[in-house]
């Protein structure tokens, strides 16, 4: 069970010894979100030129991250090709990061309603929803702005998530908004500053980042007070749950299979080849990295998850 301490400490039993976690005031972390939401916002309006035509020959990605990159396919591909593929998978990421948000809006209208109305906490839920609602905005208005179109996620995965999403279980999604939020903030903190890249999508990405940032530290510092405050049973129950969903629904929909037709290849060889890759999985791991420490902080590696992400390829298999 939780031991929580008069010293702002919760003692999580985990299985490798007793984690002692901090507990930073909640009200004191959203006022200072608060403020930093103050200085740092953006509007994508204004604050993209959304009217500069594409610079011919960049590409719209960092090739490191694209899920071919380092495969016999790739080697295989032209350079208009390997454009085309970058393209196709911003696209697709920004699809990803548009369900994702919505999902995550609801999260933040249920826990909002939940908490006290004037509190910097609920204040702090109402900011990053906004932002939320720019970036989804912003997202779909650079998919279009690249000619092509969002992807929904396949009907099992649609569905199933319309009806998990409107039931409030915080410590669940909390740290499923922690995965997704740090596997995008890995690429595309390396895609704003890399010159081989369309200057667009540099400058949306810059835009999330430096958001992001705190959506990031929000979600973590919730998922630690939710996990303080839960018994271990309950914890292992909902890593278990979380690993085994987040995981496939990651790899599934990064890239969609369309994207690979519409560079020239055969989807199903493609898709074969990216899950067959060590390149790709390193790049998994690496994009994890940051979540999986926290996960491990919160003992949310513990038993069946741990085995879970490593099968998936999200954490290295001698990882402690
Ligand atoms: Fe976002
Ligand atoms: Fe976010």
């Amino acid at each position: 069970m939780t031991a929580l301490t008069d010293a702002g400490t919760a003692v999580i039993r985990c299985r490798n010894g007793d984690h002692t976690i901090a507990l930073t005031d909640r009200e004191l972390i959203a006022g200072r979100l608060i403020e930093a939401s103050r200085k740092h916002s953006f509007d994508p309006d204004v604050d993209v030129d959304w009217d500069a035509p594409p610079v011919p020959g960049l590409l719209y990605a960092p090739p490191e991250a694209v899920s071919l990159y380092e495969t016999p396919l790739w080697d295989l591909l032209s350079d208009d090709q390997r454009v085309e593929l970058t393209r196709q998978e911003t696209a697709s990421l920004a699809s990803f990061g548009i369900w994702s948000e919505l999902l995550l809006m609801q999260i933040l209208v249920q826990h909002s309603y939940r908490n006290r109305y004037d509190s910097s906490h609920v204040a702090y839920a109402l900011t990053e929803l906004a932002d939320e609602c720019r970036h989804s905005v912003m997202f779909g208005r650079m998919v279009q702005t690249l000619g092509l179109r969002t992807h929904r996620p396949r009907a099992l995965e649609f569905h199933l998530l319309k009806v998990l999403g409107a039931i409030h279980d915080p410590m669940l999604m909390f740290a499923a908004a922690l995965v997704i939020e740090e596997f995008t903030d890995a690429i595309q903190r390396i895609t704003f500053p890399d010159e081989r890249i369309q200057p667009l999508v540099r400058q949306v990405s810059r835009i999330h980042v430096i958001e992001e940032a705190r959506h990031i530290r929000y979600a973590r510092e919730e998922l630690k007070r939710q996990v303080a405050a839960s018994s271990a049973t309950r914890r292992k129950l909902t890593a278990t749950r979380l690993a085994w969903g987040m995981s496939a629904i990651i790899v599934r929909n990064i890239m969609h299979p369309s994207g690979y037709a519409a560079a020239g290849l055969d989807p199903e060889v493609a898709r074969r080849e990216a899950a067959a890759s060590p390149h790709r999985q390193a790049v998994l791991q690496w994009a994890s990295r940051k979540s999986m420490a926290a996960f491990d902080e919160v003992g949310f590696l513990d038993g069946r998850a741990r085995a879970i992400w490593q099968k998936s390829g999200f954490l290295a298999r001698d990882a402690a």
